[in-house]
């Protein structure tokens, strides 16, 4: 008898795709027992689930970067579980792995199947390594880092910055000296932007109008814009653009669970008037040099330049609000959930 046989997976398949922001009834939340593990498969424990924008992305029948997640499939997400059972030899009992774990209490996988799980080592803890030290930190520096060539002195914009991504690359940004405003939801976030993080200027974007707070406090222009937004806050960013400005296009949580076809930025001549580039990037082309990132981050939080918070659910029955909180702004930091 081994430990698969003992098992009862529980699991969030997706039973129909989303129009607009996802319903827990577009989910189902079964039980299963797992079968035995085949040669190079390791069973986890899943410990921690990584809620990140593009989930949502995911559930929709659209071609996009990664194959969309099937009718009863498990919802793909990032996070780590514990290996209980293992018959590959690079992995022992009690290894920490991160990778796509999905949102479910146990994950059968073959752990080199594209690369996409390595271990973990347990010198931060877990709701670290999947937020400042995970997918959205590295995101956060190969933006700012290798594509923005962040350097003192320059006046940088970041979107969404209270969030995971954007409050890594702000704070990279100010750790390089460069004078940085965050745009981002509500007093409590901007206040941690500008009191712990040491941002320069914040725009609450709910509670203000961004074009005219761009007025006042993007005297200098913008010649290095992080967006994570989109829509709206792209547009007025665009009209206080330096002379060879940079955009670069992280995401656009804005649109996401958008129904219809989003309007495009009305002002792009700005680009050609200010000669500035904007330019889409993804993470997972970056993955493969991570250990870069990942020493300089870890370098950060060592002495502890990088400011991070993560909201934890605690239980597999909160997935699909979890995803949500993302949309509607009720994540302080980095959304997990803690299996
Ligand atoms: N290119 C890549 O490889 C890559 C990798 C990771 C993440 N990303 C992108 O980075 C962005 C942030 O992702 P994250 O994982 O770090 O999530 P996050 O920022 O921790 O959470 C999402 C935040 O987005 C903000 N938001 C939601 N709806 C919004 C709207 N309509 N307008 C303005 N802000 C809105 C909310 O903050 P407020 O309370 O401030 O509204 C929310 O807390 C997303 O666009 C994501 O797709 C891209």
């Amino acid at each position: 008898m081994t430990i698969s046989n003992e098992i009862i997976n529980k699991k969030w398949v997706l039973k129909e795709r989303p129009e607009g922001m996802a319903k827990k009834s577009d989910f189902d939340l079964l039980e299963e027992e797992i079968s035995e593990l085949s040669e190079n498969e390791i069973m986890l424990k899943n410990k921690y689930i990584s809620f990140d924008p593009t989930q949502r992305g995911w559930l929709n029948d659209a071609p996009g970067y990664l194959p969309p997640v099937q009718i009863d499939e498990v919802v793909r997400a990032m996070g780590v579980g514990e290996v209980i059972e293992s018959k590959n030899d690079n992995y022992q009992v009690g290894d920490l792995v991160i990778g796509f774990a999905g949102w479910q209490t146990y994950c059968k996988t073959t752990p080199d199947e594209a690369g996409r799980f390595r271990k973990l080592d347990d010198k931060f803890p877990i709701p670290t390594s999947l937020n400042v030290l995970g997918a959205t930190g590295i995101t956060a520096y190969y933006g700012m880092v290798e594509l923005g060539q962040v350097q003192e002195g320059m006046n940088v914009l970041v979107s969404g910055a209270a969030g995971a991504t954007g409050s890594v690359a702000a704070q990279i940004a100010k750790i390089n000296g460069c004078h940085v405003i965050g745009i981002a939801g509500g007093e409590t976030k901007c206040n941690w932007l500008k009191n712990d993080c040491g941002l320069d200027e914040v725009i609450d974007y709910k509670n203000s109008n961004v074009a005219e707070e761009l007025k006042a406090k993007a005297k200098d222009g913008i010649d290095l814009f992080f967006d994570n937004v989109g829509g709206e806050v792209l547009e007025s960013s665009l009209n206080h653009i330096n002379l060879n400005a940079k955009i670069l296009l992280c995401g656009g949580i804005s649109g996401y669970n958008s129904t219809e076809p989003l309007p495009g930025p009305r002002n792009l001549m700005n680009l050609v008037i200010r000669r500035a580039t904007m330019e889409g990037f993804l993470v997972m082309d970056y993955l493969s040099k991570a250990q870069k990132a990942l020493e300089q981050l870890e370098e950060y939080l060592e002495n502890d330049k990088i400011k991070h918070q993560e909201d934890i659910l605690v239980g597999i029955e909160n997935c699909p609000d979890a995803l949500n909180r993302l949309f509607t702004g009720q994540n302080i930091g980095k959304q997990l959930v803690e299996l």
